[in-house]
């Protein structure tokens, strides 16, 4: 067996972000109208002011050697009052992707990452069965538009995710803790959604790659032994992993030309008396010094085999993947850097064993507005100096660009790539 894994021709390599966490004055859209209700310490203002800046930004990507580029477009600029679409916000998101293709990046665009337009949840948002036709009149405009450039969409990011944090633990607009109907409507319209999304888009352009990204989190009982904690890891992990396969019916396939997993972690789940904890039993963050296991800065358990388990047991839908996410929150850069090889490093490991991957995102490209963390996680393979917003590329971002040009990554060693401040 050789040492060396040597990625496919073509495969896409390159970095994620989203519309509200980097563009900045977002002021259509239901999280600016949360964060200015001061329901956080943080705002997001202008938060990396991408949206002036995409142009150096995309140089930067293509000096770092990559050839793809996730992006979202933000619905409530393109739709900022019901019906009433946006010319000129449409006019710039094609400027955008054309400013990637110039730079030889092919863009990978997101519909829907987390934002919905402030009209949009004031009359109910994802809970109404409308809001299917409505998000799918949005795909029409952006897709007419844009579909002749981009071949690649992610219709929604992380449904599962929205949902849980909007309707079940409630810390996100619309901010409805322990609302398990609207939970459960929302996560099927989202679905809907994406399916209408699906056929709109393939009439603008039949050979697009359309799929969501999907939270993958590799669930496991803290005590294997305990049959509560495998009770509640294995529910768990069907409301993560499975549900919405479920609700997309019986043949998946058909609306999905990849499948986007987003992962970052192992959660060790116990079950535990009262609240949802029964149910889904409550993650075990505590780290175990003994056991040598590492932490990101939010406490995410860093666990590169589990990406290889999740890629094979989602292979199983027979449609390929694309990694549209992994990434760590850390001011430990020699950790962030190792995170990158080794979940490199179990991608390779599932693709020799004939996992069919299409491509890698690192989350995120520079620090950004985490949501309910603001400006304190940091993602980024650049820092982003608050007042300048000079970008400021970390050591990470020099071993991940010599993965991206070689396309290829040494298996059994840790990677000695080229490293720069
Ligand atoms: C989301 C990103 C977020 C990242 C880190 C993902 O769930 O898609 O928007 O910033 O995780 O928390």
């Amino acid at each position: 067996m050789s040492a060396t894994y040597r990625f496919p021709r073509g495969f896409l390599w390159g970095a994620a972000t989203s519309s509200h966490q980097v563009e900045g004055n977002n002021r259509w859209n239901d999280w600016w109208e949360f964060e200015q209700a001061g329901r956080l310490p943080y705002r997001s203002e202008d938060a990396c002011r991408h949206f002036e800046l995409y142009e150096s930004d995309f140089d930067l990507a293509h000096s770092w050697g990559h050839n793809a580029h996730r992006l979202s477009v933000e619905w409530s600029r393109i739709e900022p009052a019901q019906g009433e679409f946006s010319t000129d916000a449409l006019n710039h998101y094609v400027d955008v992707v054309a400013a990637l293709k110039e730079r030889h990046i092919e863009p990978v665009v997101t519909l829907h990452h987390f934002t919905n337009p402030a009209w949009f949840t004031r009359r109910g948002g994802w809970t109404r069965t409308d809001s299917i036709d409505l998000f799918r009149r949005y795909v029409e405009a952006v897709s007419s538009r844009m579909a002749d450039r981009v071949r690649f969409w992610v219709t929604i990011n992380e449904p599962t995710v929205y949902v849980t944090r909007a309707f079940l633990k409630g810390n996100w607009p619309p901010c409805q803790p322990g609302s398990w109907l609207r939970a459960g409507r929302a996560l099927r319209n989202l679905c809907r959604a994406h399916t209408a999304a699906y056929a709109t888009i393939h009439k603008h352009r039949p050979d697009a790659m359309v799929g969501f990204a999907h939270s993958t989190p590799y669930v496991v009982a803290l005590d294997p032994g305990r049959r509560l904690d495998r009770f509640a890891a294995r529910l768990r992990d069907f409301v993560h992993n499975d549900l919405c396969f479920r609700l997309l019916g019986q043949t998946p396939r058909r609306v999905l030309d990849f499948i986007g997993i987003n992962y970052y972690v192992r959660q060790l789940v116990r079950w535990q008396l009262g609240g949802t904890a029964m149910l889904v039993g409550k993650e075990h963050k505590a780290s175990n010094p003994s056991q040598s296991r590492k932490f990101s800065s939010l406490g995410w358990e860093v666990y590169p085999d589990g990406l290889r388990e999740v890629l094979t047991r989602f292979a199983a839908f027979g449609v390929p993947l694309m990694i549209t996410e992994n990434g760590i929150s850390t001011s430990d850069e020699a950790l962030r850097t190792e995170f990158i090889a080794a979940h490199i490093r179990a991608l390779a490991l599932a693709m020799r064993d004939g996992v069919r991957v299409i491509g890698y995102f690192y989350w995120t490209m520079f620090d950004n507005f985490e949501w309910t963390e603001g400006p304190t996680a940091r993602f980024g393979l650049a820092a982003v100096d608050p007042a300048t917003k000079l970008r400021g590329p970390r050591p990470a971002a020099g071993l991940f660009e010599s993965i991206c040009r070689s396309n290829e990554i040494q298996l059994n060693e840790p990677h000695r790539g080229t490293t720069r401040q």
